[in-house]
């Protein structure tokens, strides 16, 4: 007989899979972006609103990079960027920032709090492996104040090196990405 710890498991599970088979995944195109900025600008800092407009604008009209949502319901409630290529922090040793040239970068990520712990950025840092073999980049890597643990444990980046930017310290991450042939 199933343990009551066992039922209360499965059923969070079936409701999270249900969840997520309601949302969807889409890449941005400019038209995305209004809708995008008014459902997710209020988890943003208001005194850099105009930053994370301008970051969704950009990522949705240059070729170089992508900008995905996640709507559920009719509105959007996360999204995630990524670009080709990115400034590599010059404090790395060389040999990491060639290696880090050859990959593309992760550079926003987020979820509505409410929306938080049912698997959704795990949909958004799947399409960043997608994104970045279907152009044959080698891998991902991202800077994180405080999810360091996160991307090991449940994506298997690897750490490369903290990095200091006006005293707070970051981690810079890493994951190599297996090409399509
Ligand atoms: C970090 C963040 C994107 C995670 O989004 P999410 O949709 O909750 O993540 P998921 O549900 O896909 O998480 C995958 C796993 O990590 C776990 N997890 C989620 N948030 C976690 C946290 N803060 N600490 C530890 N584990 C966490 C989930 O429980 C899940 O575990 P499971 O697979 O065993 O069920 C979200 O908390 C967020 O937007 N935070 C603010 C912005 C931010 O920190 N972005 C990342 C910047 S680099």
């Amino acid at each position: 007989m199933m343990s009551i710890a066992v039922k209360e498991q499965l059923s969070w599970m079936n409701c999270k899979t249900s969840f997520l088979h309601s949302c969807n995944l889409f890449e941005a195109l400019p038209a995305d972006v209004d809708p995008a900025f008014r459902d997710l600008n209020r988890d943003m800092d208001p005194d850099f609103v105009h930053v994370f407009l301008d970051k969704l604008e950009r990522y949705a009209r240059k070729p170089d990079r992508a900008l995905f949502l996640i709507s559920y319901q009719g509105s959007i409630i996360a999204f995630a960027t990524i670009i080709d290529t990115s400034p590599v922090p010059d404090d790395l040793d060389e040999q990491l920032r060639l290696e880090l040239q050859a990959c593309a970068c992760g550079t926003g990520l987020m979820v509505l709090p409410e929306f938080r712990k049912k698997g959704v950025a795990s949909l958004l840092v799947k399409e960043w492996t997608r994104w970045t073999q279907s152009r044959g980049l080698r891998g991902i890597w991202v800077v994180t104040r405080l999810m360091a643990e996160w991307y090991q444990g449940h994506f298997s980046y690897l750490q490369l090196a903290h990095i200091h930017r006006r005293d707070v310290v970051k981690t810079v991450l890493v994951k190599k990405i297996p090409s399509l042939q």
